[in-house]
């Protein structure tokens, strides 16, 4: 558990690391919140898939049919939340994300690394459509997803920390540069 200010950066990005790589980690499922179409708050929540702390980056992957996805093409401002219980640890991270479609250098990475049981879950009917018929559920409709399959990339510029510990609550406030550098950091009241 981090002590002083100058250690939280470390800590935070190590914990988040750890929640891309493993299911069983505090922060493998994140809370993505955004804006949609009507200025109203979203927020679901979304598998961790990859984490660049160099550049301060979190990574997720989703169907490019989805509200989500047009929300974010329009409001492409984010934050992203996680709580790890064993921790007690909070982390808030604020930023913009870079959507990367079929055909991108990114999807096409991303794609290559998925099962095939994965690939499956793009082909189906667009999320939040009507269901109009059950022998749809679970079904590769088209043999494959791909055209379907996105990457939310999420820049982060802000990550609040926060603690809750029986008798020392502690929240911190981290800022980066467009480039991932921090540029300061502080404590503030919980
Ligand atoms: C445990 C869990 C993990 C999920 N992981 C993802 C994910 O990685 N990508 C995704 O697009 N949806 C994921 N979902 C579904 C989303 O939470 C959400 O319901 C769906 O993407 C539609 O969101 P939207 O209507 O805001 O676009 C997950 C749901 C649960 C319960």
């Amino acid at each position: 558990m981090p002590l002083y200010l100058e250690d939280i950066d470390n800590y935070a990005w190590n914990k988040l690391e750890a929640g891309a790589a493993a299911a069983d980690s505090g922060f493998h499922f994140i809370t993505l919140g955004s804006i949609d179409e009507h200025g109203h708050p979203q927020a679901r929540t979304l598998v961790l898939r990859r984490v660049d702390r160099m550049k301060c980056v979190l990574e997720f992957h989703t169907d490019a049919r989805s509200p989500k996805w047009l929300a974010l093409s329009a409001h492409p401002k984010a934050t992203a939340l996680g709580y790890c219980n064993e921790t007690r640890i909070q982390l808030r991270l604020c930023g913009t994300v870079e959507l990367h479609a079929q055909g991108s250098e990114c999807a096409e990475l991303a794609w290559e690394k998925l099962s095939d049981n994965t690939r499956k879950t793009y082909a189906g009917p667009a999320p939040g459509s009507d269901v109009v018929s059950n022998k749809y559920h679970g079904c590769n409709t088209d043999g494959s997803g791909k055209v379907n399959f996105g990457v939310i990339v999420l820049h982060i510029n802000l990550l609040d920390w926060c603690l809750l510990a029986r008798d020392n609550n502690q929240r911190a406030l981290l800022h980066y540069s467009a480039a991932g550098k921090l540029k300061n950091c502080k404590w503030v009241n919980p």
